[in-house]
């Protein structure tokens, strides 16, 4: 066994060959072939520092997790004064009174019928109990999501997506859960009918199916199709909460009131795993129903404190920074630069998107000095594509993005919610030199061939 002495000397770049051969590989081979594999030194706010004097904007917010910046430094010095005043932090027998205040003001800015909070670490954990506390109120076993959803990855979570891509090879999963088309209510109406239908689970947004936006009245209609066969509405707000939307959660641009809501990602700031499941006190009551029934359902990191204290900072800051009306204003702002300078481009579908969460949405091209290279890479992997815009954002205008995870024709466009005018500005320049390129000059396409070469044996 090495001893601590012994790693702590260790030289970073060592961790980097330790990390290849003792976590993931296969991680390190992808992001070498994408040419993305750069060591980060600083991260603040919108800015990410490199090695070697290279400077990135962050246009994934780690899957929206940083909706406060990298490492805002409020957040940052309150974790650290929670760490120096050696308060109780994992006993595991006390009541949290940072864990009372969290809940509250999460209840509060989420309002509606949403009164009690089970905290967890993550947004699949959140998703799992959100099926364990449905079940165990309505007594009934079947699940129905939205085809395209990401739930996470979790054998109960993984069981709400019906892409094979994340199934395959992992089950056998949950019985009894039933895919709908997003927006489609007659096909959720159907479901419903059987009676044995515990609770829809949705994203009001659908992140990684492609920024979605739910069609006019589909989730007002979602809710009292709910309400008429005694299903619960549960929607998964784990990407698109915390304003990342505009609102503290996307429901809020809707006249819906859930059953249960889950929180997590950007909860607590993007530096402490955090999770939480808002939902109404008849739901948390026949779940903790009974004093041995106190603990039915908990976690040992749930209520932690560093956690909980995270999660109270990073509400400061969306306040106090009024984030979410920044959210809102730069999104407009954003799509509407972005319109203007692709629009009229054969390859760009649709800019989409609901404050700080957006979506550039490509087709596929019809002249054949575009659709033959186009097709071709479809062959070799359908999200090549998308990953040759990524690659060619980052490499040749530091710019960090990512194509959707069940959709690999929409290249995602989500900023800490702290970007500014600039910043979105040489996002947009930076985009529309990548559409250029890609319409006008074969280097784009013969670049495919390197990544091609590169990335050998998928
Ligand atoms: C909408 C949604 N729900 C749930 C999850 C799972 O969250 P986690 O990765 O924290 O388990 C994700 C993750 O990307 C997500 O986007």
């Amino acid at each position: 066994m090495p001893t601590v002495a012994k790693i702590a000397r260790l030289e970073p770049e060592a961790g980097a060959s330790q990390y290849q051969e003792h976590v993931n590989p296969q991680w390190v081979r992808l992001l070498d072939a994408l040419q993305m594999n750069v060591r980060y030194l600083r991260c603040a706010g919108v800015e990410l520092d490199a090695e070697g004097g290279r400077r990135f904007l962050d246009f994934l917010s780690g899957y929206c997790v940083h909706n406060t910046g990298h490492n805002h430094p409020a957040i940052v010095s309150a974790l650290q004064r929670e760490l120096g005043r050696e308060g109780p932090a994992m006993l595991q027998s006390h009541v949290s009174d940072l864990a009372g205040e969290l809940a509250q003001r999460l209840c509060s800015a989420a309002g509606g019928r949403l009164e009690k909070v089970f905290f967890c670490s993550s947004g699949s954990e959140g998703v799992e109990a959100a099926i364990k506390f449905a079940r165990a109120h309505t007594r009934r076993n079947g699940l129905v999501y939205a085809s395209g959803a990401f739930h996470g990855l979790t054998c109960g979570a993984l069981s709400l997506m019906d892409d094979a891509f994340w199934r395959d090879g992992f089950g056998p999963l949950l019985p009894d859960t039933h895919p709908v088309p997003f927006g489609d209510l007659p096909a959720l109406e159907a479901k419903l009918q059987s009676g044995d239908i515990a609770a829809f689970i949705v994203e009001p947004v659908q992140s990684e199916a492609g920024i979605r936006l739910p069609p006019p009245g589909y989730l007002e209609g979602v809710q009292a199709a709910c309400r008429r066969h005694g299903t619960l509405f549960v929607l998964d707000e784990v990407q698109t909460g915390m304003f990342r939307t505009g609102r503290f959660l996307a429901a809020h641009h809707y006249r819906v009131d859930p059953d249960m809501v889950v929180l997590a990602k950007a909860l607590s700031g993007g530096l402490i795993p955090c999770g939480a499941v808002l939902m109404s006190n008849r739901i948390y009551d026949s779940v903790y129903s009974s004093l041995k029934r106190a603990i039915v359902h908990t976690s040992t990191f749930s209520e932690n404190n560093l956690a909980m204290r995270a999660g109270l900072a990073t509400l400061d800051v969306l306040d106090h920074e009024h984030l979410g009306e920044r959210a809102a204003s730069m999104g407009d702002y954003l799509r509407g630069q972005l319109r203007e300078a692709l629009s009229g481009y054969e390859m760009v579908d649709e800019i989409r998107g609901l404050g700080l969460l957006n979506g550039i949405a490509f087709k596929a091209p019809r002249k054949l000095r575009m659709r033959v290279p186009f097709e071709g890479f479809r062959n070799i992997h359908p999200a090549m594509f998308g990953q040759l815009v990524v690659m060619r954002l980052f490499r040749d205008h530091g710019i960090l993005t990512q194509i959707c995870g069940n959709n690999f024709m929409v290249l995602k466009a989500a900023p800490p919610l702290v970007v500014n005018e600039e910043q979105a500005d040489e996002f947009v320049h930076a985009m529309t030199a990548v559409v250029d390129l890609m319409h006008t000059s074969a280097s784009f396409w013969t670049e495919a061939l390197g990544l091609a070469r590169r990335v050998g044996n998928i």
